[in-house]
């Protein structure tokens, strides 16, 4: 992690921040890591930031503290989930040269751990806030590489818009930044909801075995040329050609999740019912398109002129729990 450019003097620390960072949904994938502990990808990717799934957390460090306190959704917190948080701000208090234990106070407006990037829009959320309680005056590419470290996708709820992820070659390489601003194109994500469930194998544990798929090595091969050509239908608002990609890149990522050692299947029957869905509303005129996350959860993109069209069509589809309409929208920011 590069050295933050600035850091506030002890006396005027604020202490206390609050962040608001929305969960993004990645039209290309990030599947497999390059480096485990600094949470680096195999490959660039390419996501939306979403308007209606969001994270705010505020982070209050406390004088005389003994340990930090993780209060998730209104319920006190011990566990795994915990521990990453710690790790996390320990990571930050390093930086600050800080040794204060703090209070972690966060709330999603979605389900957790289904499949909805909540781990990116917490870590987003955790990193801003933190930072800033702690005095450390981080710019964009250095929040992204922060956030990074908690949980990799969350390097991309930190820019604004339509986001692009680069690999890069070390870790102050490896952030992400935006390709274009939230306004600049009417597309919509609608994510039908089919389970509120948390998900039993997590992303982590998928990361580290994406390699022992068969089909792996092929689709980092194929990566280069498939960021190129999305980058290019998405400037062009070639809605058609980006599409077609956005859904086939979810296909090939979960034919590597279902060929690894354990196998993943993340989908239900809900899920695979409404792939064939979209297809065949396609068919008939509705130009929609799906992706999906490590769970069963479907994202459908579509154009904003159709979002509720769609809407209606998939609250009638038996199964469905919930639907979520998303515009895109602007990254992490203070509140
Ligand atoms: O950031 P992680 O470790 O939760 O991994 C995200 C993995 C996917 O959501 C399946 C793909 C992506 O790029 O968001």
């Amino acid at each position: 992690m590069q050295k933050p450019t600035q850091k506030a003097p002890e006396s005027n620390r604020l202490m206390r921040a609050t962040a608001q960072a929305p969960a993004n949904i990645a039209l290309i994938k990030f599947w497999g890591k390059r480096n485990e502990t600094l949470r680096l990808p195999m490959n660039d990717s390419i996501s939306l930031n979403l308007s209606s799934a969001s994270t705010v957390t505020t982070v209050e460090f406390i004088n005389n503290l003994r340990e930090d306190k993780l209060i998730l959704d209104g319920l006190s917190v011990t566990g795994e989930e915990k521990s990453r948080v710690t790790k996390h701000l320990n990571v930050i208090r390093e930086m600050a040269k800080i040794s204060t234990k703090a209070i972690v106070t966060t709330n999603n407006n979605f389900p957790r751990g289904a499949g909805m990037a909540s781990s990116a829009s917490g870590f987003a959320a955790l990193s801003k806030a933190a930072s800033v309680a702690a005095g450390l005056k981080l710019d964009e590419r250095q929040l992204s590489i922060l956030a990074r470290l908690g949980s990799g996708s969350a390097c991309r709820s930190v820019p604004d818009g339509w986001v692009e992820w680069k690999e890069g070659k070390d870790s102050n390489s490896s952030y992400a930044h935006s390709i274009h601003n939230f306004d600049y194109w009417d597309i919509c994500d609608v994510i039908a909801i089919v389970e509120k469930e948390k998900k039993k194998v997590t992303s982590t544990e998928g990361h580290a075995i994406a390699e022992s798929s068969p089909f792996y090595k092929t689709r980092i091969k194929d990566m280069g040329g498939k960021i190129k050509k999305i980058k290019k239908y998405i400037k062009t608002k070639n809605f058609t050609k980006m599409g077609e990609i956005v859904e086939s890149e979810a296909l090939n990522m979960h034919a590597v999740m279902i060929t690894s050692k354990p196998a993943l299947i993340y989908w239900n029957g809900i899920t695979l019912k409404l792939m064939v869905c979209v297809r065949e509303w396609r068919e008939e005129g509705l130009e929609t398109y799906f992706t999906i996350d490590a769970g069963p959860n479907v994202h459908i993109i579509c154009r904003q002129k159709d979002a509720q069209t769609l809407v209606k069509k998939l609250k009638d589809v038996e199964g469905v729990v919930d639907v979520v309409t998303n515009e895109v929208s602007r990254g992490v920011h203070l509140l």
